[in-house]
C-alpha cells in the first residue's frame, strides 16, 4: 500500500455522523413524505424500506469499496481502479453533484427563510400566497447565496476541522429535534387519521411499477448513492473500518430520520384538517415541492404561540439537514478539484461553490426549472450512475470481496452481496432507469407545450 499523504477522519463516530448528515437531508423532511403521501402513505413506507435493504444497502457498500480502495475521490478513483473509460463515470458524477447542490441550495434557502421568519416575526397570515411571493425571484436568490456561502466555510475547512466537526455537533442537534417533535405530535388531538394513513398498508397500492421505481429512487436520493458521495467519504478512512456494518447503520439510521419526519407531518397534516390538499394534489401537483412550505406553516399558525416554537424547531431541524448534505455535495466536487486538477483545497470549495452558485440561479426565479433540476439529476442520473458503478464493482473492479472484508471479514456474508450486485441490482436500476427515465421525458414534453 502506498503511503496516504491525504488527510482522514479523525474518529469512526465522527466518519458516520458526516455520513448520516449526508443521507440526511430535505429528502427525509421534504421529499419523504411528500412521496408517502402521494403513494398511499403505508404501502409506500413498506416498499420503502424493502429498496434502503435490498437496494441502498449493497450500493452504498459498492460506493465504499472503490472510495477506500483508491483513497480518491470519484474521477481519479475510477481512472486508477478501472482506466480511463470508467473515469467518465466520475465526471457524470461531478455534473450530477453541481447539478443537485445548486437546486437542493435553493430550497435550503427557503428553509433559513422560513426559521428566520418563526423566529423574528412568526409566520405569514397565509402561507400559501407567502409561498409564492417569497420562494421565487431576487430575494430567493439572496438565501440561496447566503446558504451556499455558508456550506463553502465549512467545506473550507477539510475533513477533520471542517465536516467532520460540523457533522458531530450538527447530527445529534438534528436527532434530538426530530424525535422531539414526534413525541409532542403524540398529544395532538385528532392526529389518529394521520397515523393510520401513515402507518396501516392498503394492500392494492403495493402493486404499482411506479411506486416500486420511486422508492427506489427516493432511496437513492436519501442514501446519498449514485453520484459518489459515499465514495468520497469513504476515501478518508483507515483500512480498520467495518464498511459493511457503516453501510447498515447509515442507512438505518437515514430510515430512522424518515420515518420519524413522517411521525411529525401526518399527524400535524390530519390534526389541523390539511391532509386533503396533500392527498388530493391540490397542494400536490402545482405545489409540490412547497407542499411542505405550504401546509406545515398554516399547521403551526393554528396552533397559536406554540406552533411559533414548533415550527422554528422543525425548520432548523430541516436546515441543519440541509446544510450537513449540502457539505457532502460540494465536498464531492471539490475534492475533485483537488485530487484531479491538482488544485489547494481553499481555492478549489470556493470556485466548485461559485459556480453552483450560479447554476443555481435560475431555479430560484421559477420552479418548473427547479423541478426539472431535481427528476433529471436528483432522480435520473443518480440511478444512472448507479447502475453503471454497479456493473464497475460487479464487473470490473479487482477483487471488491476483498476491500470490503477488511475490517469485517464476513467473506460469506460478502460473496452474497457480489452475487446481488452482479446479477440482481442491474436489473432492478435498468426498470428504475427507465421508469424515471419516462418521467423527464414527459416533463420535458409538457414544459416545451408550455405547460
Ligand atoms: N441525501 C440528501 C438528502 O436526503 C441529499 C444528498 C446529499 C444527496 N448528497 C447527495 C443526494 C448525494 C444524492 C447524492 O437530502
Amino acid at each position: 500500500m502506498e503511503a496516504r499523504t491525504r488527510e482522514g477522519w479523525g474518529t469512526s463516530l465522527g466518519f458516520i455522523l458526516a455520513a448520516i448528515g449526508s443521507a440526511v437531508g430535505l429528502g427525509n423532511m421534504w421529499r419523504f413524505p411528500y412521496a408517502a403521501s402521494t403513494r398511499g402513505g403505508a404501502a409506500f413506507v413498506i416498499l420503502y424500506v424493502l429498496m434502503v435493504l435490498a437496494v441502498g444497502v449493497p450500493v452504498m457498500m459498492s460506493e465504499f469499496a472503490i472510495g477506500r480502495r483508491t483513497g480518491l475521490s470519484p474521477i481519479s478513483a475510477l481512472q486508477k481502479a478501472g482506466g480511463r473509460r470508467w473515469s467518465l463515470l466520475g465526471y457524470l458524477f461531478v455534473l450530477t453533484g453541481c447539478m443537485i447542490l445548486a437546486y437542493y441550495a435553493v430550497i435550503a434557502g427557503w428553509t433559513m427563510r422560513y426559521l428566520l421568519e418563526a423566529l423574528i416575526s412568526g409566520f405569514a397570515a397565509d402561507p400559501g400566497v407567502y409561498y409564492d411571493q417569497s420562494t421565487t425571484g431576487l430575494s430567493a436568490v439572496l438565501y440561496h447565496m447566503v446558504f451556499m456561502a455558508i456550506t463553502i466555510s465549512i467545506v473550507v475547512g477539510g475533513i477533520k476541522a471542517g465536516i467532520e466537526r460540523a457533522s458531530l455537533i450538527l447530527m445529534p442537534v438534528l436527532f434530538v429535534l426530530i424525535v422531539g417533535l414526534a413525541f409532542w405530535a403524540l398529544f395532538l388531538e385528532g392526529s389518529g387519521a394521520g397515523y393510520s394513513f401513515y402507518l396501516r398498508p392498503q394492500l392494492s397500492d403495493f402493486f404499482s411499477g411506479t411506486t416500486f421505481a420511486a422508492a427506489a429512487s427516493q432511496a437513492f436520493f436519501s442514501l446519498s448513492l449514485g453520484m459518489g458521495a459515499m465514495l468520497t467519504y469513504s476515501s478518508y478512512l483507515s483500512r480498520q473500518e467495518n464498511l459493511p456494518s457503516s453501510a447498515v447503520k447509515i442507512s438505518l439510521s437515514d430510515f430512522g430520520v424518515a420515518f420519524f419526519a413522517g411521525l411529525v407531518v401526518f399527524p400535524v397534516m390530519f390534526a389541523f384538517g390539511l391532509s386533503d390538499q396533500i392527498i388530493t394534489g391540490e397542494i400536490g401537483e402545482g405545489r409540490a415541492l412547497g407542499a411542505l412550505f405550504v401546509s406545515l406553516p398554516r399547521a403551526f399558525i393554528e396552533m397559536g404561540p406554540a406552533g411559533r416554537i414548533v415550527g422554528l424547531t422543525f425548520f432548523t431541524a430541516l436546515f441543519v439537514g440541509a446544510l450537513t448534505s449540502a457539505i457532502s455535495l460540494l465536498e464531492v466536487v471539490t475534492s475533485s478539484l483537488i485530487d484531479t486538477w491538482k488544485i489547494a483545497r481553499v481555492r478549489a470549495a470556493l470556485w466548485a461553490g461559485l459556480v453552483i452558485m450560479i447554476v443555481g440561479i435560475p431555479s430560484a426565479y421559477d420552479h418548473n426549472i427547479l423541478g426539472l433540476f431535481d427528476a433529471v439529476a436528483g432522480e435520473f442520473f443518480l440511478v444512472f450512475g448507479a447502475f453503471f458503478l454497479v456493473l464497475f464493482v460487479g464487473w470490473r473492479m479487482e477483487d471488491p470481496i476483498g476491500e470490503l472484508a477488511e475490517g469485517s471479514g464476513n467473506r460469506g456474508l460478502l460473496t452474497g452481496w457480489l452475487g446481488m450486485v452482479r446479477f440482481l441490482l442491474p436489473f432492478i436500476l435498468a426498470f428504475v432507469i427507465y421508469d424515471r427515465g419516462k418521467n423527464v421525458y414527459n416533463m420535458v414534453v409538457s414544459m416545451l407545450s408550455g405547460g
